[in-house]
């Protein structure tokens, strides 16, 4: 294969690949119910990593690496902590914490019925973070990193409110204070409200919000996000001249100058002279734990001597002198009383246990996800079961396993439907060609009408590449979705007629005017006829991207063709194998078109689609444009198209996409703000146009 198609390839498994992960995203996030393990999720994030390690171009403020959980480490200045950043061991039970206690003693010498005084205090569910103050004034600050060497997120935590930039009281002339960023539960409500207002993917819980808050290349997006502030702990430390000399022999002490110092300490914070007393404050902060409004995962204790602590030194990267008692995961016993199935919008089956409502660890439980079918006859979990439910720190609740001795009898296996609740088509597996074996999520190929699909076929369907329906963008879909008045695609074209009829007229609602509906009236009637790869690629057949739907344009010319030789191509049919021989075009494929033909709901919807538009030869690959083989770069913002579309229609006239400027650019269209890459260009001479220009160039490809 050529670079230049490795490189096609690439970029249509990245954009699938994105696709998929923000759809398992969106599954997990905003409904409660992942489609698949956290090990496959896993995979699909190192696959699009790795394309985009050996495709910088494919990197663009859309890439989802850019977005929710993975910020750019390698972007932040590295900062080497003075004192390394310890981690803390743990312990699970009481014995435990006994062993703890005594370890201490014994490793001082001391004698087993001895009193060491221990600090006790909550275990914050957020990220570490140092702050250096040098003269009581903030100088730096970083983030645990590998404990080593952490990233330098200064300007970020200036904007943190719990955070003074000056020390009160008589501070040291030195010291990296050390705390935990976190956003309590109501500001992570508020922030997702505001994230899904403004379809952004949304956080899975307030850690995951305060880190990728935090490690945000643009403080002023950290700025707008209310992330708070424990300081519990210190680095470099030196208390230099100045008088008094603070009470720090204890932890208790420094906490306490700390708090002088204008810095919030956990008021949970209480000093404990026995193993006893610890474990009544660890019992005692749990049972709090649903009310504290931040999250917390254990207790942590520490030798409240520092003189003490310095005997007792560290065990590698732990000290010996502090551990962390952790809260057992959360389960509680309820019974399954319905197994319903959501449709995603994708399309995927997900399978969701109504229970009884039950409390875990202060929240009532009343879904858990079942993931998928073979998750259900692995656990072989029926309505009726008694199950063990499982709430792990912040994580949807999940279903351990069954109560066996507790099933009612005549309680029957469940079985996984093989429609779409939906919409009734067909619900498939697909078979993975690399394995050979049945993926694990089960799919509704009523993709032309299945509601629960609709509204992102609809988007696709009108998108750029596809119909290019001016006028009906994400928002439009949207609105004519919930007002009934667009469901199937061939709706679109038949708006402007019933609108005629209707007494609620379209020009009347908020936000279109006359103008706009003669406009978009205009701009539907413009798109009734469509060349065949588009209109191909518009249906949303799975696997069938641009690509391939060219590749099956030009194999059979016409949409009639396609269409006969599709709705018989059941397995091993000379049908079949008349799609699978295509070039380039593989069983998976064949297997998802004919899925898509063979499913009457879509036939049905095709006929009254077909009754509206004309389908026209495919188009002509413009090879002879002039940016054919030119190699361009798009800098600053653009106006009338995203980035993405530039770069697919940049490569769909043979132009080669870069993200760099270098003296092989033939090319370079500067949006607005356009800044280091167009004064390179200047520099070396490389032709300039702006957008306009570009499309004047292109001939509004
Ligand atoms: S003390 C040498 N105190 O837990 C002791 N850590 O598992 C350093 N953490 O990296 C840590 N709350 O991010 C300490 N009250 C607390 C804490 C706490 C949360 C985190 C911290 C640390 C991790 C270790």
């Amino acid at each position: 294969m050529s670079k230049r198609d490795e490189r096609v390839r690439a970029r249509e498994e990245h954009a699938k690949l994105g696709e998929e992960i923000a759809a398992h995203d969106r599954a997990y996030y905003q409904n409660d119910a992942p489609i698949i393990s956290d090990a496959e999720y896993d995979a699909l994030r190192q696959r699009y990593q790795a394309l985009e390690a050996e495709f910088p171009e494919l990197v663009d403020e859309n890439s989802l690496s850019r977005t929710v959980g993975a910020a750019p480490a390698e972007k932040f200045a590295k900062v080497a902590h003075a004192v390394p950043m310890l981690s803390l061991g743990n312990i699970f039970s009481d014995e435990e914490l006994e062993d703890f206690v005594a370890r201490v003693k014994r490793f001082l010498g001391l004698d087993p019925q001895a009193e060491v005084a221990f600090t006790a205090e909550p275990k914050i569910d957020g990220l570490s973070c140092s702050l250096r103050y040098e003269k009581g004034v903030l100088v730096s600050a970083a983030t645990r990193g590998d404990g080593l060497v952490g990233e330098d997120v200064t300007a970020n935590v200036r904007t943190i409110a719990d955070i003074p930039q000056k020390l009160a009281g008589a501070p040291p002339e030195i010291i990296d204070v050390r705390g935990e960023v976190y956003m309590s539960h109501s500001d992570f409500a508020a922030l997702n409200e505001r994230q899904a207002a403004a379809e952004k993917p949304l956080f899975a819980n307030p850690r995951n919000a305060a880190a990728g808050s935090l490690r945000q290349l643009d403080a002023n997006i950290t700025a707008q996000r209310p992330l708070k502030f424990f300081a519990y702990a210190w680095g470099e430390l030196v208390w230099g001249a100045a008088e008094p000399a603070p009470p720090a022999d204890t932890q208790m002490g420094v906490i306490a100058a700390f708090r002088d110092f204008g810095f919030t300490v956990n008021p949970l914070t209480i000093l404990c002279r026995s193993a006893a007393e610890m474990l009544a404050h660890f019992r005692d902060i749990e049972s709090r734990r649903a009310a504290l409004g931040y999250d917390i995962d254990g207790v942590v204790y520490k030798v409240n001597d520092l003189a003490l602590q310095q005997r007792l030194g560290f065990v590698s990267r732990a000290p010996r002198w502090a551990t962390a008692h952790k809260f057992p995961a959360e389960k509680a016993i309820s019974v399954v009383r319905d197994i319903e199935i959501q449709v995603g919008r994708t399309g995927v089956l997900t399978p969701v246990a109504r229970l009884d409502p039950v409390t875990v660890g202060g929240v009532v439980v009343s879904n858990a996800t079942l993931h998928n079918e073979d998750e259900i006859t692995r656990k072989d979990i029926r309505v009726g079961d008694s199950v063990i439910v499982q709430r792990a720190g912040d994580v949807i609740p999940q279903i351990l396993g069954i109560v066996p001795e507790k099933r009612p009898e005549g309680a029957k296996p469940y079985e996984f439907p093989h429609v779409c609740p939906a919409c009734g088509s067909a619900a498939v597996r697909e078979i993975d060609a690399k394995t050979g074996e049945a993926e694990a999520a089960r799919r509704c190929t009523g993709t032309l009408v299945c509601p629960a699909q609709a509204v992102e076929r609809l988007r696709h369907f009108c998108s750029r590449n596809a119909f290019d329906i001016e006028g009906l963008g994400d928002k439009q879909i949207a609105f004519f979705y919930d007002k009934g008045l667009i469901g199937a695609p061939a709706d679109i074209f038949t708006l402007q007629r019933r609108d005629r009829e209707s007494l609620t007229k379209i020009e009347n609602f908020e936000g279109f005017g006359k103008v706009s509906t003669r406009k978009l009236f205009a701009a539907i009637e413009a798109r009734r006829e469509i060349a065949l790869n588009r209109f191909i690629f518009a249906l949303g057949i799975r696997h069938v991207g641009e690509t391939n739907a060219i590749r099956l344009a030009r194999s059979f010319e016409t949409f009639d063709a396609l269409r006969e030789t599709a709705r018989h191509a059941t397995p091993g049919s000379e049908a079949r194998r008349r799609i699978n021989d295509i070039d380039g075009i593989g069983e998976v494929v064949a297997e998802a078109v004919a899925d898509f033909f063979v499913e009457p709901h879509n036939e049905r919807a095709l006929d009254a689609l077909l009754a509206e538009v004309r389908i026209l030869p495919m188009e002509a690959l413009k090879s002879d444009s002039p940016v054919a083989g030119k190699t361009v770069v798009f800098t600053g913002s653009l106006e009338k198209m995203t980035r993405d579309e530039a770069k697919a229609m940049a490569e769909r006239l043979g132009a080669k996409v870069s993200s760099s400027v270098s003296k092989k650019t033939d090319l370079v269209i500067a949006g607005a703000d356009a800044g280091s890459k167009l004064a390179k260009a200047r520099e070396l001479g490389v032709e300039v146009i702006d957008e306009d220009g570009w499309l004047a160039l292109v001939g509004g490809a």
